[in-house]
């Protein structure tokens, strides 16, 4: 084998290895029963928005939910977008007592972690696009 061929293998190797490392690291934080009710760390009921520019925020908090949330939850926030369909845990309905109950802290955090199918958005929004979002979400859930 040439240094270059080894060099090659060697880097084939080692990615192998750490893609092997990262979906173990994946598996174990996201293990978890799909039937446990979701619940928030207590201390996140805490965090309030620093944000109360509205109509702004809602109008923002719109936007960004149907780009990025309305295919599982629904344009209107019921659980029943298209991809949800496809999933073994369904996605939130926003209308349901269980999420309007939460706090608004509690809902920020479950948007930011993600869990299971629901996508973990902390690294893809600010905080002020995640309070956005919750804004938007409180608005669904008034509406019928
Ligand atoms: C790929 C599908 C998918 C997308 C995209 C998605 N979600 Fe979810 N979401 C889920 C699923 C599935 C759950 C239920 C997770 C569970 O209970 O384990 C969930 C749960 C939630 C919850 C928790 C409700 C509760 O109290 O249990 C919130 C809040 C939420 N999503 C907000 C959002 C927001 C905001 C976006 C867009 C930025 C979004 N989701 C995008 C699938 C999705």
């Amino acid at each position: 084998m040439s240094k270059n061929k080894i060099l090659a293998a060697s880097l084939i190797i080692i990615s192998g290895v750490g893609l092997a490392g990262f979906s173990a690291e994946n598996k174990h934080d996201y293990h978890f029963n799909s039937q446990d009710p979701w619940k928030a760390p207590a201390w996140v009921d805490t965090l309030k928005s620093p944000y109360h520019d509205e109509p702004l925020t809602l109008a923002q908090g719109e936007e960004l939910f149907t780009l990025y949330c309305a295919s599982c939850h629904g344009d209107g926030g019921y659980g029943d977008g298209a991809a949800g369909g496809a999933l073994g845990q369904k996605p939130a309905n926003f209308h349901d007592t269980l999420v309007k109950a939460q706090s608004d802290g509690s809902v920020f955090w479950k948007i930011s972690t993600g869990r299971g199918n629901m996508p973990p958005f902390k690294d893809v929004f600010t905080d002020e696009q995640r309070w956005q979002l919750v804004a938007y979400i409180r608005h669904l859930g008034k509406t019928e």
